[in-house]
């Protein structure tokens, strides 16, 4: 195991519903995946081709921390979460981690964040830029999260679900993993007014209507949901309520 991540990861193993008798931790993160992807539903546009690829992964990279230095919409609403100290967070269609790392900072120097993604060449970039005894890396699928039932004190996606072919089943295991009592937040990018971002759809980015996702938050059994649209990205965060059991 690589030393850095090693509690990352040890969480990471101590938190799965199925934990593999031999964790592959061979390139620093934790791989479920293996040569096969899974059996959940793919995703074949040419969107995800590039974030599955070396130089898409790379200039992705590069383009969301130009974003996020520039545009506030584009920060995570890390102190609405709560996340409390020592406690664990999860990242899902985590990319180059810089999320996942703001969250294990959220979490105190006894917090741990673990991100998530189907990707490995986006989790070859996290492990190298963000990995730490704090921040681990899962390679699994978001729409079937390897984790147990009400284990993270936070949870959030951002700008992911647009890609996944059953954004309602993510949504449902990212509640299914929350603890009662604690917070999600996600965050897609929209069709923009008059739809100048529809283009995206020819490379198999979906775009949501405009109350999908909160119905879905609802629907879902969250509560105190809130959605926001700032231009072309819309926010959307909720709680699980303490009785959700
Ligand atoms: C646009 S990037 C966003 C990365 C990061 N969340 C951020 O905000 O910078 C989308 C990420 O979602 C990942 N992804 C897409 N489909 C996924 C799935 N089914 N399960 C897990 N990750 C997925 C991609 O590999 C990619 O890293």
């Amino acid at each position: 195991m690589d030393t850095a991540s090693n509690r990352a990861l040890s969480t990471a193993l101590d938190l799965l519903r199925d934990p593999p008798a031999k964790p592959d931790l061979g390139k620093g993160y934790l791989d479920l995946l293996g040569a096969g992807s899974g059996e959940a539903p793919k995703n074949s546009g040419f969107i995800q081709k590039a974030w599955a690829s070396p130089v898409g992964s790379m200039l992705y990279d590069h383009a969301q921390l130009l974003n996020r230095r520039l545009l506030t919409a584009f920060h995570p609403p890390i102190d609405w979460l709560g996340i409390p100290s020592g406690g664990v967070a999860l990242d899902v269609g985590s990319g180059p981690g810089n999320v996942t790392a703001a969250l294990a900072r959220a979490a105190g120097l006894d917090g741990v964040a673990l991100g998530v993604d189907i990707s490995e060449a986006m989790l070859e970039r996290a492990v190298k830029a963000e990995a730490s005894r704090q921040v681990g890396f899962v390679r699994a699928d978001a729409q079937q999260l390897p984790f147990r039932d009400e284990t993270f004190d936070a949870a959030v996606s951002l700008a992911v679900l647009q890609l996944v072919p059953d954004a309602e089943a993510a949504l449902s295991e990212m509640v299914r993993v929350l603890k009662p009592g604690r917070r999600m937040a996600i965050m897609v990018p929209t069709a923009g007014h008059g739809g100048p971002m529809r283009f995206l759809s020819r490379g198999g980015a979906r775009f949501f209507a405009e109350d999908e996702l909160g119905d879905i938050f609802e629907e879902l059994g969250l509560v105190g949901v809130r959605t926001k649209t700032l231009g072309f990205l819309q926010w959307v965060r909720g709680q699980k309520p303490l009785d959700a059991r």
